[in-house]
């Protein structure tokens, strides 16, 4: 996989809007950054969306994460509801908490202290659910799953370790089961982010590749809409961000009219710029959803 690199430091400055040259190599993730970066994020709805310091509402992430839990229903509704859910990367656990409403049993796994504390305490009522403060890469799942759901984990894990934590996964997913992943993608080769926040950015085919190599087929991509519609808003606040000196920037009021702005002109606002065929918004984001190969 050819990764383009680039070591700006703030979380959404997108990489391909600057003139920079590919870098033809592989680019390995500093693990340490990405702890530290999720060790200090907020715990909040917009935190692990990466949704903060864009002067959106809150109410913001709420609906990203409702419409988003409207498809993830209609993905898993042949998941039997006495089914075992294992949610890795959990962040607060609005998922967790989602699945835990839905299925028997669920198992969430959380890497940052922070996020895992206020996952045990918005997921401390349910009695089906069991919070795991840990590494996901040396999570030893003692269960088999129906299904497994990764939000926005992949792309902090070098290729070789999504490689080996899918061929451990595919390993505990019950017959007919399911991974269901949701990941940030680009619509040509993978970026790099090296600065504080590091992350790679794959395209779909990337994931199509990496899927099959472990085993698993792949049986229905989807674009997220609800996080394209979000991410279309965050992307005109960066260019803002950008343009403008920061005293007159006035972003709580600029994040809050993009965004009303956004939920008024949907769903046609998303159409346009595929109408006029411009890359618009530079990063995407779908769900995949993987069944074992049975080939
Ligand atoms: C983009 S957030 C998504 C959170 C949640 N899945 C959601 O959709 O709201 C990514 C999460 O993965 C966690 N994470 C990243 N690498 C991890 C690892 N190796 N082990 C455990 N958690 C990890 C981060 O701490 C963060 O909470």
């Amino acid at each position: 996989m050819t990764v383009i690199e680039t070591s700006l430091s703030t979380p959404r400055q997108s990489p391909a809007r600057d003139p920079l040259p590919p870098v033809p190599r592989m680019t390995d993730i500093d693990y340490a950054k990405v702890n530290r970066y999720w060790g200090k994020a907020t715990a909040s709805i917009l935190g692990p969306y990466m949704m903060d310091d864009f002067g959106f509402p809150a109410s913001a992430g709420d609906f990203r994460f409702r419409e988003e839990a409207r498809i993830v229903q209609r993905l898993t509704r042949g998941v039997k509801r006495d089914g075992a859910i294992l949610d890795l990367g959990s962040g607060i656990g609005v998922w967790a908490e989602n699945f835990a409403r839905r299925f028997s049993l669920v198992t969430a796994v959380e890497g940052s202290r922070t996020l895992f504390q206020s996952l045990q305490r918005r997921c401390a009522p349910y009695h089906n659910l069991s919070p795991i403060h840990g590494d996901v890469m040396t999570f030893e799942p003692d269960a088999r799953y129906d299904l497994v759901f990764l939000g926005g984990l992949l792309m902090y894990l070098n290729e070789r370790d999504v490689i080996t934590l899918l061929r451990k996964l595919v390993s505990c997913i019950e017959p007919g089961g399911m991974i269901l992943c949701r990941e940030s993608t680009v619509r040509g080769k993978a970026v790099a982010l090296t600065g504080d926040y590091q992350v790679v950015y794959r395209s779909v085919s990337d994931y199509r590749r990496i899927f099959e190599q472990c085993g698993l087929s792949v049986r229905h991509v989807e674009r997220n809409e609800p996080y394209v519609l979000m991410e279309m808003g965050i992307e005109l606040i960066e260019k803002w961000k950008q343009t403008v000196p920061v005293r007159f920037q006035a972003l709580r009021t600029v994040g809050h009219l993009t965004y009303f702005g956004m939920r008024l002109g949907s769903p046609w606002i998303r159409r346009v710029p595929k109408a006029m065929s411009i890359a618009f918004p530079m990063l995407e984001n779908h769900f995949f959803v993987l069944g074992e190969d049975a080939s």
